[in-house]
């Protein structure tokens, strides 16, 4: 039998053309909010780093190029981030977004447009951004990303004259009556190729904050009569940032809620909504119902009529269709075959495979084992290093005894073997096909095809043997 388990990659570059498109991701800030060692950018929403997220985006874009302006903690971001084929460009000083764009200017391939993404914007949707890249390329020399901000206190607000978008100004610099516009800038922007050099090149910092801003392209440009527009975004939700562990906290809600309806409008029933966490992704088949307070990590499959109770943790693992997966069970990395029953607390281990109708009980732990068709581990048992055959019935309390205290052994149980009660199955050894061991049996040598084995010292009894009684006048 070979172990086979699906490899779970993201998408690279699989369409035949780049576009000319340069993506910047700006990652250099400290984020000193968060109030962690470790760099804003690289803390975790749903399972991945927030960088990741907008990497991934970006991915679907297929730039070019993406460069990540990295500053603060640059070493510890460009190691989460490594072998992804992104440039990284350390900007030492955070002198501003546009100071953090310009660093990138030597990098970008001559003539490529380029996108502005920020590494603590990490809800942004492809589609958005091709909506912004086709305004763009529709002869704009600057398009950037607004959104009607129910709350715009502390970011930069569209100004438009007759409509049309003038200047993006700094809450930091703006006057009370522009700090009443709620038109705010997501900090997103795609810029012309062969325009954003002379227009980052007229940047200053003669603002409030002494910073190169990236936002006062537009205004440059609007100078210079270069067209400038605006794509409005509908979905704030997709431009929120992320600056302390609350706000962390409230993306990871949205995430979870986002993938949470997306499942159920694809009809799965999810039994609340609020208490589930999909730290991943989920690929659901029909009439799938998932109980309470499960959480998924990694890539799930659940085929068609797999139910989940409540309580459980599956990551990176396939459920084969109507297989039941009983409360308070973990799955990590498995294959379960179809009309399995699991748990409920079952612990299954990596590198598991179980094929149909197989059955695995309560307070069984499976680490890297196959369980063959129609095979039963019912109760209190460890099967590790374990191939498996058709039709085999564990007993209770049963160990496969796989590891000497340097090294792993394999234990093979062929066909219809029966194996009763607390049996150690001392590894290496092979139960042959159709053998029973009798209960309570260490098992060291290989068992004969058809016969009972079994290693159990001879029954006694002791005739007019008394318990051991405690004297009274002892306390
Ligand atoms: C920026 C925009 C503002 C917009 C807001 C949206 C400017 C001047 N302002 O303001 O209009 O409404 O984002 O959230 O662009 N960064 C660097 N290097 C730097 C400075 C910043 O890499 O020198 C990175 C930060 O890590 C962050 C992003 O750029 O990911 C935005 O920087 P931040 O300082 O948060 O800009 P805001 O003041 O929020
Ligand atoms: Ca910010």
């Amino acid at each position: 039998m070979a172990l086979f388990f699906f490899v779970l990659s993201i998408d690279k570059n699989n369409s035949p053309e780049n576009m000319p498109l340069s993506v910047i991701i700006l990652a250099a800030g400290k984020g000193s909010r968060m109030k962690s060692s470790r760099p804003k950018v690289i803390h975790e929403l749903a399972g991945e780093p927030m960088l990741q997220h907008v990497v991934n985006t970006s991915k679907q874009l297929h730039p070019e190029q993406i460069l990540v302006v990295i500053g603060h903690e640059a070493i510890q971001v460009e190691e989460v981030m490594q072998g992804q084929g992104l440039v990284f460009v350390e900007q030492r000083e955070q002198l501003g977004t546009g100071h953090a764009v310009l660093q990138c200017h030597d990098l970008i391939s001559t003539g490529n447009d380029i996108l502005v993404l920020y590494g603590d914007v990490p809800m942004i949707n492809v589609e958005t951004l091709e909506t912004l890249i086709e305004e763009g390329k529709n002869d704009h020399v600057v398009c950037l990303l607004s959104f009607i901000a129910e709350n715009p206190t502390g970011y930069g607000r569209i100004l438009r004259e007759h409509g049309q978008v003038k200047a993006i100004v700094e809450e930091k610099d703006a006057s009370d009556e522009i700090r009443k516009i709620k038109e705010s800038n997501s900090g997103i922007v795609f810029i012309k190729g062969n325009e954003y050099a002379s227009l980052l090149a007229d940047l200053d910092n003669d603002n409030a904050q002494q910073e190169y801003y990236l936002t006062d392209v537009v205004k440059h440009a609007v100078n210079k009569k270069q067209s400038v527009a605006a794509v409005i975004c509908t979905d704030e939700t997709e431009v929120l940032g992320v600056n302390n562990q609350m706000q962390l906290a409230h993306l990871e809600s949205i995430f979870r809620r986002k993938k949470a309806e997306a499942l159920m409008l694809n009809g799965v029933k999810i039994v609340d909504p609020d208490r589930i966490d999909i730290r991943g992704s989920i690929k659901a088949g029909e009439n799938v119902v998932i109980d309470i307070n499960c959480v998924f990590e990694g890539n799930v499959e659940l085929e068609d009529g797999v139910s989940i109770g409540a309580n459980c943790v599956i990551k990176d693992s396939k459920i084969g269709s109507a297989s039941e997966i009983l409360p308070m069970s973990v799955i990590e990395n498995s294959e379960i075959g179809s009309h399995n029953n699991i748990g409920p607390f079952a612990r299954i281990r990596p590198e598991t495979v179980t094929f149909d109708s197989a059955k695995i009980g309560n307070f069984v732990e499976v680490k890297k084992s196959i369980i063959g068709l129609g095979s039963k581990v019912n109760h209190l048992t460890y099967i590790g290093d374990t191939e498996m055959g058709a039709n085999v019935n564990i007993g209770a309390g049963t160990i496969t005894c796989n590891y000497d205290g340097a090294y792993k052994h394999k234990t093979i149980i062929e066909d219809n073997v029966f194996v009763g009660s607390d049996t150690q199955l001392v590894a290496p050894v092979k139960v042959t096909q159709g053998s029973t061991i009798g209960a309570g049996s260490t098992i060291t040598k290989d068992t004969p095809a058809g016969q009972l084995s079994f290693s159990r010292a001879k029954q006694v009894s002791i005739k007019g043997w008394e318990r051991p009684r405690k004297n009274k006048l002892e306390k």
